[in-house]
């Protein structure tokens, strides 16, 4: 598995020591953090990202502020660890680990639309999964995304994560007919997938 200008390191961005450091030399993923709220404002309101996420569209005019501080809460509880990623100091999108219990958690990951296409979704969500795997202890990672989002389900591949099954779902904002597929991946297969020349 080839990430194009993916560092073999990683460091701990739940770490404030650590936060400033880049997992790669233009993007990386650091804790969530109050700078990154105006930016998160702007590129969570736009509706092509809603549309294949939960995010809710309209964005409240506060969205951004109670999803940091709800954020805040559940890292405190262990529940959730979400990561925002930056490219060249701006904030560009957000990935990260919700619904954690018992070593397992589901990995989200969104870039904002200027940014599409240019592999930060690719790398972030690489990086985030070896923050699970190597910092929060995660055992087992699993993921969904609509079956006609054909870059998430890429990304999710391309993390060496199994596809597991597919399964309605009974939302109205998405096409019936379009289901989420379900990935999987736990420790051992992670780091079976980066284990290569250059993982
Ligand atoms: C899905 C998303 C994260 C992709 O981010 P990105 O930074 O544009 O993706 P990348 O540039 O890293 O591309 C990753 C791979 O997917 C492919 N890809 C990305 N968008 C694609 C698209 N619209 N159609 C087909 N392939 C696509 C890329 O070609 C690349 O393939 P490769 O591995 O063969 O090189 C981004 O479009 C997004 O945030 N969408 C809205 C929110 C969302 O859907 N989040 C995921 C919810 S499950």
């Amino acid at each position: 598995m080839v990430w194009t200008g993916y560092r073999t390191h990683t460091v701990n961005p739940d770490e404030d020591e650590e936060a400033r450091r880049p997992i790669a030399e233009s993007c990386g993923i650091y804790r969530l953090h109050e700078r990154h709220v105006d930016a998160l404002q702007v590129l969570a309101s736009d509706a092509a990202v809603a549309a294949t996420t939960r995010i809710p569209h309209p964005y409240p005019a506060d969205g951004a502020r109670v999803f940091f501080e709800l954020m805040q809460r559940e890292r405190e509880a262990g529940t959730a660890h979400v990561f925002a990623i930056e490219e060249d100091g701006r904030f560009v999108g957000l990935c990260g680990f919700h619904g954690i219990v018992a070593g397992r958690a589901e990995l989200g990951f969104w870039v904002g639309r200027p940014f599409w296409g240019r592999g930060i979704g690719a790398h972030a969500a690489a990086a985030a999964l070896r923050v699970g795997f190597d910092y929060l202890r995660l055992e087992q990672v699993w993921a969904e995304a609509l079956a006609d989002n054909v870059g998430s389900r890429r990304i999710l591949e391309r993390l060496g994560m199994r596809r597991t099954g597919e399964r309605a779902h009974g939302s109205e904002r998405w096409p019936a007919a379009v289901p989420l597929v379900r990935y999987e991946i736990d420790r051992a297969g992670f780091a079976g997938a980066t284990n290569g020349p250059s993982g």
